[in-house]
């Protein structure tokens, strides 16, 4: 009786017969030897089909197999070090479980378009599958760091009565006659947790209905947002070089293999270790004036800005005390220079813009409350958000880091619709 086994395991089972269930990605034939490329989701083998091991009507079926046929096969497993994974299957069996007939996406190049609008297929192939391997793994990693901390996962709803990042980016909905807003942001109530349970964070996907077509904006995308009860600014800084450098590391060690296979050049994430520089908002501009872009202080930074100040380093750069007037209104004022915010974002080197946007929170009852006022915002919807100030307020900091940019960076992705399994893009909401 063969085993059930998954193509990752086969290295365990040399010499005997296994079961492998799966797709057929591809073939090839010599006409007295058939290959066939099977993958299960663990990884792709090559699966030999001779006259000698198979009966006739199998043999003849391996030849006739199409591309994305669900199968199952039997077979002896060889370490064979010319086989792409070193080993290899030598079948004595095959059976259909459904014969798919004109696969859309061929082995000839696609363009994106086409590709986009089969994601539900797109997703099956080699680069889409080790993109997803190393999401996993950074998302496991950033769990993995912030759980080791102490940190508590305590999640924020994604309904929301009110904005957290600016009301003009905002997806409404209806909430049973009211109106509701998909979340940009779990932190007002990070903010609430971290009050309850000191080291929190939340994980989960947030809502920007920003018109921006660039190759660094999605309009549903994950985040981790935590939040640190009596942590200043430098603190919140020090644990987001940490996180990123944690799981820059892990994807290095774990992720070898799909690394190599995007081709990504793996030298500069090799430097990612802190410390990472830290500049200000007007050595920044320092930056962008020599290199010809004249920036006018109190305008926050473009993508194309985060790129001429990334490229001067290279690991990720921090850029803090950014004027207050072009930050969201919870951040608290440089007490030395009021018209600056204690807000740090982190910019990814490579062009890959900014990764990380966080600092400290206003814990001032009556400075927030007027900054709610100043801003127009529903008073009544933060007054909730307030009562943080009115009953046991302590400084606090915390950050977003984004997901789909990160991976985009780590995996040296052109675009970060790749980076996330269904991207939704100002054009794309199918599949
Ligand atoms: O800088 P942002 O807007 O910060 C916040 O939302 C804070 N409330 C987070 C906090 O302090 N708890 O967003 C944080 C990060 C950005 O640095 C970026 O990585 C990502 O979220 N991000 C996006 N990613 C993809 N598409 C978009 N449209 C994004 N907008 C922000
Ligand atoms: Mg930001």
């Amino acid at each position: 009786m063969a085993v059930d086994v998954r193509i990752e395991q086969l290295p365990q089972y040399v010499g005997q017969e296994v079961r492998i269930r799966g797709w057929l990605y591809n073939r090839r034939s010599s006409g007295k030897i058939h290959f066939l490329i099977v993958r299960d989701g663990s990884g792709f083998v090559q699966a030999v089909a001779t006259a000698q091991d198979l009966d006739p009507e199998s043999f003849a079926l391996a030849d006739r197999l199409t591309q994305e046929s669900s199968l199952m096969v039997w077979g002896v497993v060889r370490e064979d070090r010319r086989a792409p994974g070193g080993y290899e299957l030598s079948l004595t069996g095959l059976e259909v479980v459904q014969a798919a007939e004109g696969y859309p996406i061929t082995h000839k190049e696609h363009g994106v378009e086409f590709l986009l609008e089969r994601r539900h297929l797109w997703l099956r192939t080699p680069r889409q599958q080790a993109i997803m391997r190393i999401r996993h793994t950074v998302v496991s990693a950033i769990r993995e760091f912030l759980d080791g901390r102490g940190f508590l996962c305590v999640d924020a709803p994604i309904l929301t009565p009110a904005a957290c990042e600016g009301t003009t980016t905002l997806f409404r909905t209806d909430y049973f006659g009211t109106p509701a807003y998909l979340s940009q942001s779990g932190q007002l109530y990070n903010e609430a947790a971290c009050a309850a349970l000191g080291l929190v964070y939340c994980f989960g996907p947030t809502f920007r209905a920003e018109k921006s077509k660039t190759r660094r904006h999605l309009m549903e995308f994950w985040m981790v947002e935590p939040e640190m009860a009596y942590w200043g600014l430098d603190e919140s800084m020090a644990l987001g070089e940490e996180l990123v450098a944690h799981v820059v590391s892990r994807v290095l060690r774990d992720r070898k293999q799909e690394l190599g296979q995007l081709g990504r050049d793996t030298r500069p994430l090799e430097q990612v270790a802190p410390p990472f520089p830290r500049i200000s908002y007007e050595e920044a501009l320092e930056i962008l004036a020599r290199n010809g872009r004249d920036l006018p202080w109190g305008e926050d930074f473009g993508a194309p800005d985060e790129t001429i100040v990334s490229n001067a380093f290279s690991k990720p750069v921090y850029v803090h005390r950014y004027p207050a007037r072009c930050k969201a209104f919870y951040m608290k004022r440089d007490p030395v220079r009021p018209d600056l915010a204690l807000c740090a974002d982190l910019l990814a080197p490579e062009g890959y813009g900014e990764i990380i946007g966080g600092g400290q929170r206003e814990d001032d009852l009556e400075a927030l409350a007027a900054r709610v006022r100043e801003l127009g915002l529903p008073t009544e919807s933060y007054e909730w958000y307030l009562d943080l100030r009115r009953y046991g307020s302590v400084p606090h900091s915390g950050f977003g880091l984004g997901i789909e940019r990160t991976v985009a960076w780590i995996c040296g992705l052109e675009h970060v619709r790749e980076a996330i399994p269904f991207p939704r893009m100002l054009y794309h909401l199918s599949p």
